[in-house]
């Protein structure tokens, strides 16, 4: 791990302030309402459901936790079964394994580590009640053929994890749309922040009233505010799932900057891209692939390098130049957590393989161009060293 607090440290993420985030927190503040569903949440619910077409948004702590309501909206219990990729994050998987389910662990495609729509088609059988599919990177894979294995069961609904892909689109429709419900991250790490925070996005109308009392505690409180009842009361199963709206002012605030955030990224990418593609030739490493009909969300920024020892040493000898690059997920089909709830044993080859060898950049918005000059060239010395 390179030294963080070293003068010239690059980390691997910085959170920043884009516009209007700080003033809005304070307004936040003073105006009274920093609980859940106030008028900051408001406004950003707004640019969401604009962003995306959807039904309806609700804010949440977390990715993890839209996860976890759609487990609950779903009626996961035990004997389902859920369909995730290996190449995932753990919570992608595990917020449906809280509702009792065992996880079909589904390989990845190699050229948008995308979910493997082939071995996805091998493995559905009617336990399924989800697939959970990851638009890695913010790149839609092959959604419209996983679309069609779906619908072959009638059981089964899509969930689209798009912690990655907030404005991202494919075939001309948003990343987020395509499933009953998408779940959005907002941790600082992800391209739209607030700190922690998330968002549920319900795409059928028919969930939206059930999606609420989940939402607040398993009460019909939104009801009540609405003046469709007269006292609110315990009607379901629920949890305290809502953003503060201090959270949602800081959101908000970025929301705003939306393409200022997105062409900021964009600059980032496009750099590493050009200063790495003659390696691509020379020393066999891989960079994004982003098919034609789909616009990234710019959410990062990994090469696939030859092989594992080469990974290890690009990724040693760039933290000893004080650059914060880093791998990414590990296999979760083969992890303990992983095998513990694994409706049955899975291989994912290519999963193994991508995780191995996969680095990613340095990639926020404040990084200037010296910044970018030194990953690249110490990234460059690097593979050449090897
Ligand atoms: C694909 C994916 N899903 C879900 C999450 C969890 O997001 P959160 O931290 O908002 O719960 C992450 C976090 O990095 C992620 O990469």
């Amino acid at each position: 791990m390179p030294e963080r607090h070293a003068d010239n440290f690059i980390p691997f993420n910085r959170p920043s302030v884009e516009g209007h985030e700080l003033d809005y927190i304070k307004e936040a503040v003073e105006h009274g309402h920093t609980s859940a569903s106030g008028p900051f949440s408001k406004l950003a619910v707004d640019e969401l459901m604009a962003a995306t077409g959807a039904a309806d948004v609700l804010l949440t702590t977390s990715c993890t936790a839209a996860l976890e309501m759609s487990a609950i909206l779903l009626d996961i219990e035990p004997g389902d079964t859920i369909v995730a990729p290996s190449f995932g994050f753990v919570t992608t998987a595990l917020a449906f394994v809280r509702a009792g389910a065992k996880i079909l662990f589904c390989d990845i495609e190699p050229d948008t580590l995308s979910l493997d729509v082939d071995r996805l088609a091998d493995i559905m059988d009617d336990t399924v009640k989800a697939v959970v599919p990851i638009h890695y990177s913010g790149i839609g894979g092959h959604i419209d053929e996983m679309c069609d294995v779906i619908a072959r069961w009638p059981n089964a609904d899509l969930v689209e994890d798009n912690a990655h892909g907030l404005f991202g689109s494919y075939r001309g429709k948003p990343l987020g749309s395509f499933g009953r419900f998408s779940t959005l991250s907002f941790h600082e790490t992800k391209n739209f922040i607030c700190g922690e925070g998330g968002a549920l996005v319900v795409n059928d109308p028919a969930d939206i009233d059930r999606a609420h009392v989940i939402y607040d505690k398993g009460t019909n409180r939104r009801a009540f505010l609405h003046g469709q009842v007269d006292k609110y009361s315990w009607q379901d199963v629920g949890s305290s799932f809502g953003l503060a709206d201090a959270l949602a002012a800081y959101l908000y605030g970025q929301l705003e900057q939306k393409d200022s955030i997105l062409a900021k990224r964009r600059h980032v990418f496009d750099h590493y891209r050009n200063a790495l593609t003659p390696l691509v030739e020379s020393h066999g490493i891989r960079l994004p692939m982003v098919p034609d009909h789909c616009q990234q969300a710019y959410h990062m920024f990994y090469v696939v390098m030859p092989d594992g020892e080469m990974r290890n040493h690009v990724l040693r000898s760039m933290n000893d130049d004080g650059i914060y690059a880093t791998f990414h997920y590990v296999p979760l089909h083969s992890a303990p957590g992983g095998v513990a709830v694994a409706a049955r044993e899975l291989a994912c080859p290519v999963t193994d393989d991508i995780s191995a060898r996969l680095l990613r950049l340095p990639f926020f918005t404040t990084l200037g161009h010296d910044d970018l000059e030194r990953v690249t060239e110490s990234f460059i010395r690097a593979v050449e060293q090897f």
